[in-house]
């Protein structure tokens, strides 16, 4: 049965939930699921915008098909050709034969890398700044390249205002209410919507900087992204908050505590420089066990924190592996900015602080604060003092 909501009274949302998947990418968990969200114009030509994933393939087709009410399909608008989004390219052109695909140099090259479609008199190909004409509504093409993969481009449509921004401003989660101003809190899942940027685009801070210059100079209504909800009110706010991410300035003064522990004793370390933080008067630290939390959530709470506490063991003479998984990802993502601590742990010979200030000094802006506090085995009165020391390193830092 069709499934849609109007955007406005000619463009409606075809897309789908999906609260069956367990992991986005295979890769990240996604417990509220996930949507992928797809635009049908219509218009004196009719154009979808991007398609689906294959597991939502029967909702999304039904979605086209009763949105069109008997018309004729005249674009498939290629936005992004990851295959969460185009897996059903074929299957549209096959049902509408007279329908052609939209998409820059790039898309076309993908899309002969992921399947065998003969695209031969059927392939629209634009540049920057391009505008598809489809009667009253126009198309104008923005490009956004490594947003997240390089063919991507956004739709602005320059009648009713709206930009198509693909995987730019999207959020993991099914959409319960499709437009934010259904929701009482518009950013109540905002954690979402920063575990998403910061794993998916957060790599890519200085493109995502450019595609907001881009949007600066365009009078936008909505924002309809591929993933989450669409954004009609609060424009600014969500723009704001993108810039931040995207700078890698943090999100607030705030301090995450992230430890590794086989036995407990950098655990022990752990809480109880969380208990010294408050003490100290720092609101709302998080503690956060590397070995039980998936490294995106951890993630995201180095781009929402301005201090970090890295406190882990010496594990065959190197680093506890959940604690260099964690680093290796930070370095991955471009992380930068960030004011760190460490705490290290070893029987013998302990290496672990070494090791994580020499990952640290390849990522951009981290400052270091104060000496390493090295733990021999289990905490005692000289590891306690220093740890003491360090909560109040952190919080004359905060006061900065
Ligand atoms: Fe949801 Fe980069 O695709």
């Amino acid at each position: 049965m069709q499934n849609t909501r109007n955007v406005t009274d000619s463009i409606v949302w075809v897309g789908a939930n999906d609260r069956r998947i367990a992991l986005f990418e295979n890769l990240f968990p996604v417990e509220k699921g996930v949507s992928y969200n797809s635009y049908l114009i219509l218009d004196e030509k009719t154009a979808v915008m991007d398609t689906a994933d294959s597991a939502v393939t029967l909702q999304f087709l039904e979605n086209v098909k009763g949105a069109l009410n008997g018309r004729e399909l005249d674009y498939i608008v290629v936005n992004h050709m990851e295959p969460d989004h185009c897996a059903n390219i074929e299957t549209l052109m096959n049902l509408y034969p007279s329908s052609k695909v939209v998409g820059n140099g790039k898309t076309f090259k993908f899309i002969e890398q992921f399947y065998d479609m003969n695209l031969e008199g059927r392939k629209i190909e634009v540049k920057e700044g391009d505008v598809l004409d489809l009667g009253r509504h126009k198309l104008q093409f923005v490009f956004a390249p490594m947003v997240h993969w390089p063919e991507v481009m956004m739709a602005y449509e320059q009648t009713e205002k709206i930009l198509f921004s693909a995987d730019a401003f999207g959020s993991f989660g099914a959409v319960d209410a499709l437009f934010n101003d259904e929701q009482k809190d518009a950013f109540a899942d905002l954690g979402e919507m920063r575990r998403y940027f910061s794993n998916i685009v957060g790599k890519y801070g200085p493109q995502v900087q450019g595609v907001l210059k881009k949007a600066a100079g365009l009078e936008i209504t909505q924002i309809c992204p591929l993933h989450g909800q669409i954004w009609r009110k609060d424009l600014d706010q969500v723009l704001a908050v993108h810039d931040k991410w995207s700078r890698y300035e943090a999100e607030e003064k705030a301090v995450a505590i992230f430890y590794g522990s086989m036995y407990g004793d950098t655990a022990e370390a752990a809480e109880m420089l969380a208990g010294m933080l408050a003490e100290a008067g720092v609101k709302n630290t998080v503690v956060y066990d590397v070995s039980s939390t998936h490294v995106s959530y951890l993630i995201s709470e180095i781009f929402r924190c301005s201090h970090i506490v890295l406190a882990a063991p010496t594990y065959n003479n190197g680093l506890y592996p959940a604690m260099l998984n964690l680093l290796e990802d930070m370095k991955a993502l471009n992380l930068q900015n960030r004011n760190i601590s460490i705490i290290e742990n070893g029987s013998w010979a302990p290496q672990a602080g070494k090791i994580m200030r020499e990952k640290l000094e390849g990522l951009k802006g981290m400052e270091i604060l104060g000496q390493t506090v090295t733990i021999k085995s289990a905490l005692k009165a000289d590891t306690v003092e220093a740890l003491r020391e360090m909560s109040r390193e952190i919080a004359e830092s905060l006061k900065g």
